[in-house]
């Protein structure tokens, strides 16, 4: 298979995180025989320093022709103090809307050897596997926005809004996630007090009626966020607003142990993009601490969801099991006993658990 894969590091530990997936792509690209080629591009507060803004057109463009592209990190201290629009977030905001990107799935899944070090009490925490469809094109991210001066006191505004069809999109793809899965959908919003959230209910209650074998439940976002505390494993498919998403995804992964473990894919009218949710975490820069499993499921996600290359990306999740269980841990998922490894480290070891995979597996089960 030929595929070009844009790379977008970033800023903080996008460059040590993006290095583990460009690892893991190489190692399947060899052992599978497939043709990825990789072009690296600048973004964020890398961009900025570079060329005077945080999404040039030399980016957008080479994504847009990509099969796929794969983000670090964006944002950092040293850029704190610009407005809005002009810091390096504002540079991934504008390529999820250069791209088309309206979807975002957050699968939050826990590893069997990371129960211990979850915040939840094992029986709480039961067997946790949800995946969170946050709308991503749309809501208060996008909406008018602004600040006032009104008898000498400043205000600043931002809207949420949402149109029919921008709910009717991003429901139709959580009703067919749904169906690959356990059939049950819970969709967030806030319509007892919001007229978009009021809109979203209506419409994907509507929708509903497509999809007899698909249990369709709502509920508050206050009252999600605390069922997510309290029993997560009640959820399978969360479908939910941009705003929404973006909390709640936050607190899900903590769930699965470390926010460094969460993968995300977005897709739309363009080349789909995959980024780990764990930010640009500055502190952590440069140390080879960071965790690269993120990244290293935002790969597996690439192969799988935007390339159909499913046996590569069960080749690549087994070994990363096997590593886990083998008691190696970044310093984010330490616990005593445990044998902390730095990021790069990690990487590697999974690499060669990679090779061993290969040559046992009819053993391991893998691929028969
Ligand atoms: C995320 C991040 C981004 C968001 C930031 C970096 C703009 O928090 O992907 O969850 O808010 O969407
Ligand atoms: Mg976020």
């Amino acid at each position: 298979m030929k595929k070009v894969i844009v790379f977008l590091a970033g800023d903080g530990i996008g460059p040590e995180v993006t290095r583990a997936a460009v690892t893991v792509l190489r190692e399947a690209a060899h052992e599978f025989h497939h043709q990825f080629e990789f072009a690296e591009f600048p973004i964020g507060g890398a961009a900025i320093d570079a060329a005077g803004t945080p999404l040039p057109n030399a980016t957008l463009d080479a994504c847009r022709k990509a099969d796929a592209v794969f983000l670090g990190a964006v944002g950092g201290p040293k850029w704190d103090s610009l407005p809005v629009g002009k810091r390096p977030e504002s540079g991934l905001l504008a390529l999820r809307q250069g791209l088309g990107l309206y979807v975002n799935v957050r699968p939050v899944k826990l590893f069997e050897p990371l129960r211990g070090i979850s915040p939840l009490k094992a029986d709480r925490l039961g067997d946790l596997d949800l995946e969170i469809v946050r709308e991503l094109a749309g809501g208060m991210y996008f909406g008018e926005r602004g600040n006032v001066v009104e008898n000498g006191v400043e205000r600043a505004f931002d809207t949420e809004s949402y149109s029919t069809s921008e709910i009717e999109r991003i429901a139709t793809f959580a009703f067919a996630r749904a169906e690959s899965r356990s059939r049950r959908i819970c969709s967030v919003d806030k319509a007892n007090v919001l007229a978009s959230s009021q809109l979203w209910r209506r419409t994907v209650t509507a929708m509903s009626a497509a999809y007899p074998g698909i249990r369709l439940e709502h509920m508050y976002v206050d009252n999600a966020a605390m069922q997510l505390t309290l029993r997560p494993s009640q959820f399978d498919v969360l479908l939910t607003t941009n705003m929404f998403g973006d909390i709640l995804s936050d607190a899900a992964a903590a769930l699965a142990g470390s926010i460094g473990v969460i993968p995300s894919a977005s897709f739309g009218s363009s080349a789909p993009l995959f980024e780990p949710i764990h930010g640009s975490a500055p502190s952590l820069a440069g140390t080879d601490t960071a965790n690269p499993i993120g990244s290293i499921l935002s790969v597996t996600m690439m192969l799988r969801d935007a390339f159909g290359l499913s046996l590569e990306a069960d080749w690549v999740e087994q070994s990363l099991l096997r590593v886990l269980s083998g008691g190696f841990r970044t310093p984010d998922l330490a616990e005593p006993g445990a044998r902390t490894v730095t990021g790069s480290a990690f990487t590697e070891m999974l690499r060669e658990e990679m090779q061993r995979t290969l040559e046992h597996a009819e053993r391991y089960g893998w691929g028969v």
